[in-house]
């Protein structure tokens, strides 16, 4: 049976390499790439890489090399539609079929790419000649470079009924492809003729990933409405799946690791003019599930630019609150709001690319988008309305899926709705400024005292939370190995340097990775084998790893995945200290002394595991 490159293409894109290889070989992201033990031969460091980009894995020890069709069929020994058919029910996809009807769609498919580049070409030439003196006098009165006006093959439609339909009929295309690209309009009454759509309107060409022009944007010159005519959705043109500018944005977003989501075609081309050739723009509609999912496919963390007015400020919020069950570890989104009233077009004009650095360099996690909106900035004063602020925050933490990042936002939520009460006594304590505020605090340390009294390893007067939480994560993968396999990625990506942990934490990485079967005992061996016998002694002489229960062998799965996931979301919580206090610092009403305690109660539980 054969496939069209069409159909090909789209379920690429929509399997993700990653994904499926992922699915076998345990694969740690490594700047573009991934990189696991290659499944084609036996190895013990990895020689296997992944680039999504590309869409190809390549193994440099064994030179095995080829596509996501090629690695279903090499690993699951299937044949080409085998495959195929295998990742399609996958991804959700229906196989067309191969019928005259749907060849004919497909030839029709391909010649209606001819129409709206030949359309495209129109418009670029109208531009150009005496029709279109006041469009792109219009466009260089809004800063816009030629270079910039070819790039984005901005264009001009004349103010004419037919002045599209005749130039496209000249070059022998017929009005059903003409209607079937959206180009002209057939009215009901099929004894009218049909029209251009456009008309008198500055023209901006949407491409799709293999910069075929598939639709087009209309800008009235000046005033007027609707300001913007977009072609309706056709075979080519399905709005919610595509992005403006994505072909052009991708490689430099890769490379830059940033992508900028604006939302509007203009937004896009003064940015790309401004040197910030990483933005994309949706068609006039709120961003869709569809296009987030593109989005994290070219970084993890997207940044989405919004108006900082009340109207920019819900947008944002709504594509938070979307985006909330979507969200995976390590992928997430980030607010770039703009002062009230601009977009990027007239922020880039007014304050240059430095004020859109700078608002970029600004953006907020998602977390504190939602956190403001349901608090507009401020912590109540009354435990009712506290308490109906945290079911709102909990309710939104619920919705996301992925159980780490669940439970991080859990414990911000909590940290930041009690934090007040911390301060102020923090305050009455030490007779200071709510500025003392250190991030050991989310340990449960008594201000002015200690409730836990120094750390045996740490050798300070203070225990440092981070540092525990660290030998708590280590304590957990030597004591209960089964559980590397779900929670080697978070590993992975942290650090342990500043507690001192890393190299345990690396070479410990390494031996599982070398053979994942293997037991506590056997994990302890390698270690030591490897000259780490000393960095484990020290690590389970410590009182606070002793007298964990759940350290020890005979503790359930769940308690160790659920201590597991407390500790890596105080260490996450414990990495956002910062920002945390400045939150602090901006709303804070001061918060009574019970509830202080209870958040001491709360954090100490997620530190140290239910003891009973
Ligand atoms: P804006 O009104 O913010 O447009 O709409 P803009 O891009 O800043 O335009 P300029 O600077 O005034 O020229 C944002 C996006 O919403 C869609 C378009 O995609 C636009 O880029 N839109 C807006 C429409 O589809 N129709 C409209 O009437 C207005
Ligand atoms: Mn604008």
């Amino acid at each position: 049976m054969a496939f069209s490159d069409q159909f090909l293409e789209e379920l690429r894109g929509r399997s993700g390499l990653a994904d499926v290889v992922g699915r076998r070989v345990k694969l740690t992201r490594k700047g573009r790439e991934h990189s696991g033990l290659c499944p084609f031969h036996k190895e013990k460091t990895p020689s296997f890489t992944v680039n999504e980009e590309k869409g190809f894995y390549h193994c440099f020890g064994c030179g095995e090399h080829g596509s996501v069709f090629d690695f279903v069929m090499q690993t699951e020994g299937l044949t080409f539609p085998e495959a195929v058919e295998k990742l399609a029910g996958e991804a959700g996809l229906e196989i067309p079929q191969d019928t005259p009807e749907e060849r004919e769609r497909q030839e029709q498919r391909k010649t209606l790419y001819d129409v709206t580049e030949a359309a495209t070409r129109f418009f670029q030439s109208q531009l150009y000649g005496t029709n279109g003196k006041q469009a792109l006098d219009y466009l260089k009165r809004r800063g816009l470079a030629d270079e910039t006006i070819k790039r984005f093959r901005l264009g001009f439609a004349p103010d004419g009924r037919t002045v599209l339909k005749e130039a496209l009929a000249r070059e022998g295309i017929d009005d059903g492809r003409m209607i079937a690209t959206g180009l002209i309009i057939q009215p009901e009454d099929n004894s009218r003729n049909s029209y251009d759509r456009f008309r008198g309107r500055v023209i901006f060409p949407i491409t799709d990933t293999r910069d075929r022009v598939i639709a087009f944007g209309g800008r009235i010159l000046g005033d007027g409405e609707p300001k913007y005519l977009n072609s309706p959705e056709t075979s080519l043109f399905h709005k919610g799946h595509v992005l403006y500018g994505q072909k052009t944005a991708s490689g430099p977003a890769r490379k830059a690791g940033l992508i900028l989501v604006t939302e509007g075609y203009t937004d896009v081309i003064a940015l790309h003019q401004a040197g910030f050739e990483n933005a994309v723009a949706p068609l006039g509609t709120a961003l869709t599930e569809d296009q987030m999912k593109i989005l994290w496919k070219i970084v993890p963390e997207p940044v989405l630019c919004f108006d900082g007015d009340a109207a920019g400020q819900k947008a944002a919020a709504r594509a938070a609150v979307r985006a909330l069950p979507l969200l995976a570890s390590g992928y997430g989104l980030r607010f770039a709001l703009l002062p009230t009233g601009e977009d990027p077009d007239s922020l880039i004009k007014t304050g240059g690319a430095e004020a859109m650095s700078g608002v970029i360099n600004a953006a907020l996690p998602l977390s504190e988008v939602l956190w403001r909106m349901e608090t507009g900035g401020r912590v109540p004063k009354t435990p009712e309305q506290r308490a109906a602020l945290q079911k709102r925050l909990k309710d939104h933490a619920l919705e996301i899926t992925d159980s780490t990042l669940r439970s991080h936002f859990l414990a911000l939520f909590n940290d930041r709705l009690w934090s007040g009460a911390k301060s102020r006594k923090d305050a009455n304590v030490r007779g200071n400024s709510r500025a003392n505020w250190q991030p050991s605090m989310a340990l449960g340390e008594a201000p002015g005292g200690g409730l836990t009294g120094g750390g045996p390893t740490g050798g300070g007067a203070s225990p440092d939370a981070r540092r525990l939480a660290q030998q708590v994560l280590l304590a957990i993968i030597i004591s209960h190995p089964d559980i590397f396999d779900h929670v080697e990625e978070t590993l992975g990506n942290f650090s342990f340097a500043e507690g001192g942990l890393d190299q345990l934490r690396q070479e410990l990485i390494s031996v599982l990775l070398n053979d994942a079967d293997l037991e506590s005992d056997g994990v302890k061996d390698v270690l030591a084998q490897r000259g780490y016998a000393e960095s484990l002694n020290v690590l389970f002489r410590d009182p606070m790893i002793q007298a964990n229960r759940i350290l020890r062998a005979d503790a359930p799965a769940e308690k160790y995945q659920t201590l597991w996931d407390e500790n890596v979301a105080l260490l996450k919580t414990l990495e956002t200290a910062p920002e945390v206090e400045k939150i602090r610092h901006a709303g804070d009403d001061g918060i009574a002394e019970e509830d202080w305690e209870r958040q001491r109660a709360l954090l100490e539980q997620a530190m140290h595991g239910d003891r009973n």
